[in-house]
């Protein structure tokens, strides 16, 4: 990347599913760095188990290695870090004081491989400086990234990546990464969208040439991917209906299609997603910007098809900052849908639109009353600035 600092670590192109929920459409990668310095080696996050060989096979002629950085205790980062303590017994592993409590539960490190630091601490390797900084819930508490101050590059870890596997070190295509990057922001960084906005703060005062994450291509060009961060955070909400719907009969898929429509012709975008097929990963980055929500469901069993249930959970997870949320759909024969909808979404702060449910096929009243739901769902938006 720069002169003694090298990018390792492992690409799993085959990847397609994290934390058995989350999609991987084009792989990931596990990154790991090493700097050396006149004095010291430190090696800068580890990569997932399931690819420790591929790391180790990398470092079979490094004699030695002084540090370990452990920026982040989930297991994708700090799983390898026990075989590379095995390989160099005497590395100390250097992380927060929060992530030694949780790497010594997850992966039994002893307490004396540990050197830990303070927020704003430094380590010479010999002509590299670090510089550690805690950004705590990026997105779990105990996370912190590294400045090296002579090169100027910002070792960010989960912060700014992007699950792509790639045989490209530095970024290439900004419009795939930007939608990379959105995805993974949507998918596990939205919850704490208000301590990220610390954090990016934070980091304002640092001359950042480049941003090395552990996940994806490094930006060597990186006040876009900053700024793009910055919106994904601190943006108002956009002039958008994000509309997860399941039909069985027809009647609510129909009840969708008259609401797209009148929120088109009101000139809101709306973004729609048949929760049979669709990839939850675009359900969530369409949730870092729709103004409003409104969950398209039939009842079955009495509640909710068990989707859009789904959907509504995955959702207040989330805690996206949509102000409106509504919900439309059908039943035969009764059911309790839009109370068990409605109490499974206490993390979002929405105001409720009046639902629209039918029975059976819509008639022209219930078409009636979804044009009244689409000029309120304008009029607020319009009401409020959203663009
Ligand atoms: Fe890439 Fe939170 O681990």
């Amino acid at each position: 990347m720069k002169d003694n600092v090298f990018l390792l670590g492992a690409v799993d192109w085959n990847r397609r599913l994290f934390d058995s929920l989350i999609p991987l459409p084009d792989g990931t990668s596990y990154n790991s760095y090493m700097v050396c310095g006149s004095e010291k080696t430190a090696l800068l996050d580890s990569v997932d188990p399931c690819m420790a060989d591929v790391l180790l096979s990398q470092i079979t002629d490094v004699a030695k290695i002084d540090y370990i950085v452990s920026h982040h205790a989930e297991q994708d980062h700090s799983g390898s870090i026990p075989m590379l303590l095995e390989k160099y017994p005497d590395a100390k592993v250097v992380c927060t004081t929060k992530a030694r409590g949780m790497l010594m539960d997850l992966l039994h490190i002893p307490e004396e491989s540990f050197h830990t630091v303070e927020d704003g601490a430094t380590l010479s390797l010999g002509a590299k400086t670090l510089e550690f900084i805690y950004t705590p819930w990026v997105h779990w508490p105990e996370t912190m990234v590294t400045y090296l101050r002579e090169d100027r590059i910002l070792f960010s870890c989960d912060f700014f990546g992007s699950h792509i596997a790639t045989s490209d070190m530095f970024v290439v295509d900004k419009g795939r990464v930007h939608e990379a990057g959105k995805r993974y922001f949507a998918e596990i960084m939205m919850p704490f969208r208000d301590v990220i906005g610390k954090n990016l703060e934070k980091l304002k005062k640092y001359d950042i040439d480049m941003i090395a994450p552990s996940h994806g291509q490094i930006y060597d060009d990186p006040a876009w991917i900053m700024d793009a961060w910055r919106d994904w955070v601190f943006a108002p909400p956009k002039n958008l209906v994000v509309l997860p719907y399941v039909s069985m009969h027809e009647s609510t898929a129909r009840m969708v299609d008259h609401l797209t429509t009148k929120l088109v012709d009101n000139g809101v975008r709306v973004e729609l997603y048949d929760l049979t097929v669709t990839d939850i990963g675009k359900l969530a980055m369409s949730l870092v910007d729709g103004a409003t929500i409104v969950v398209g469901t039939p009842t079955v069993l009495a509640g909710p098809h068990p989707l859009a249930a789904y959907a509504a959970f995955l959702a207040n997870a989330l805690r996206p900052r949509a102000k409106y949320l509504s919900i439309i759909g059908s039943y035969g024969w009764g059911g309790k849908t839009v109370e068990t909808l409605s109490a499974m979404i206490p993390n979002l702060k929405v105001e409720v639109i009046d639902p629209v449910l039918c029975k059976g096929l819509p008639t022209k009243e219930v078409f009636a009353a979804i044009d009244v739901m689409a000029d309120t769902i304008a009029e607020k938006h319009r009401e409020q600035g959203f663009s």
